[in-house]
């Protein structure tokens, strides 16, 4: 049998989940490979750190050029994480003849085209499936199974810790501060949390999907983006309330040439399969002109399902090496006509802290009807204090409109004590 030998950059998280899998399962994955996968050499910042893995610590090394220079590894895995060095060790690997697994949102989403462009120049395969939704296959099922599609629309729940935040103020009422907390101590947060709760980690997981999906890369700092610090539970119970679930939606879709893609936290209703996707769990909607709707679901993150996104991106390529095939990986250009936009328009849900007195909506309906702004539902919670909360849900209207109608409302001082939320409203 032959032998691949592989490279790892990083024994962290996801580079120890690589190490039990390859232990634990070596039995099928060698039959499957065809091949004996040996880990050749493991880059780590330092050698002594007590590590609660089983491995020969002989591999280990300090040094990047004992891997990305050895004539003997044939894949390298790149698992450190963040832009530099990743992105230098990348291209070095794919200059020296190697192919490359990486499980990197930020680099891939930021310099994907150049990747693909000097992969293809080298004749190696760049791999990422454990970039965007760990363990659940994404980038496979886009990229070759729906290969056959025009894909219109993704709207994912893609940051795990943002998800399980929003699920406890849900389900145990918890404020938005005692469930990040939460959220750190079962380590599902990023380092520095403001990553994903902000949404900069659904952006580069976005970025990526949109690029694979619509042959067109978007730069994350295009992509328009709102966390969810803004979020209280009453904003969540008001919204249960009236049908919805409230989530931090990523959202592409191509509307008659325009790709449409930002991230927000939003309302959808709670017949919509992504509704029931709770605590840590990822999900992906994806609409398909051939395949229609479909859903992809499971753990986004995590030592084990994403390793097992690194394993079977190894394995693939395992598969082209001994076949010696080289697939395209220049997917990135078919999308050059549409014109990207972010939030032009939608349904929103709009909560007013109002004055609780006879004609007060009439005034502020006749407002929102002069901008064009058309109400779809209202409901008032609560009565008897000097300002309660009311709940429009408008229809399809532009957001600049929306934003306009707004304004006007906030100078009815007498009526309108605050606009307290605007969330936009997936309507399905
Ligand atoms: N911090 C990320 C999340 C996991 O919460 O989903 C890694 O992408």
């Amino acid at each position: 049998m032959d032998i691949i030998r592989i490279g790892l950059l990083g024994l962290g998280n996801v580079g120890s989940g690589v190490m039990n899998i390859l232990r634990q399962n070596i039995n099928k994955i060698r039959e499957y490979a065809g091949v004996h996968i040996e880990i050749e050499k493991v880059l780590v910042r330092d050698i002594n750190k007590p590590r609660d893995i089983v491995f020969d610590e002989q591999l280990l090394t300090t040094n990047p050029q004992d891997i990305l220079d050895n004539p003997d590894i044939d894949i390298v895995v790149e698992l450190i994480g963040g832009i530099e060095p990743a992105f230098s060790y990348i291209k070095q690997a794919m200059v020296n003849g190697k192919h490359v697994v990486t499980a990197n949102k930020a680099v891939i989403a930021t310099y994907c085209k150049e990747l693909f462009e000097l992969a293809d120049k080298n004749n190696v395969e760049i791999r990422f499936e454990g970039s965007v939704g760990g363990g659940i296959p994404l980038i496979d099922t886009i990229t070759n199974k729906l290969a056959g599609n025009q894909i219109d629309e993704l709207v994912g729940i893609i940051n795990g810790t943002t998800n399980y935040i929003l699920s406890r103020m849900s389900r145990e009422g918890m404020s938005f501060e005692a469930a990040l907390k939460k959220a750190q101590q079962k380590g599902y947060a990023e380092a520095d949390p403001s990553s994903d709760i902000e949404g900069q980690d659904a952006i580069y997981k976005l970025a990526i999907l949109a690029a694979i999906s619509f042959g067109l890369h978007v730069s994350p700092q295009d992509i328009p983006c709102e966390g969810i610090t803004r979020i209280s539970e009453h904003e969540i119970r008001y919204a249960e309330e009236i049908g919805y679930a409230v989530k931090l939606l990523a959202t592409a879709r191509n509307r008659d040439g325009k790709l449409e893609i930002h991230v927000h936290p939003s309302l959808i209703p709670n017949h919509h399969p992504l509704a029931a996707v709770h605590d840590e769990f990822n999900a992906l909607f994806i609409k398909g002109n051939a395949v229609g709707e479909l859903m992809l679901y499971g753990k986004g993150a995590g030592s084990m399902p994403t390793g097992s996104a690194v394993i079977g991106d190894i394995l693939d390529i395992i598969k082209m090496m001994r076949q010696s095939a080289k697939t395209g990986s220049s997917f990135v250009s078919n999308g050059e006509k549409l014109k990207v936009v972010g939030e032009e328009s939608g349904s929103y849900y709009i909560r007013l802290q109002v004055v609780d007195k006879p004609g007060v909506l009439g005034i502020i309906t006749t407002t929102l009807g002069k901008h064009d702004i058309s109400i779809a539902s209202v409901a008032q919670q609560g009565m008897g204090q000097e300002l309660v909360p009311v709940i429009f849900i408008t229809h399809e209207v532009e957001r600049e409109k929306l934003d306009r109608g707004l304004d006007e409302i906030r100078k009815l001082s007498h009526v309108v004590g605050e606009v307290a939320c605007i969330l936009r409203v997936e309507s399905y």
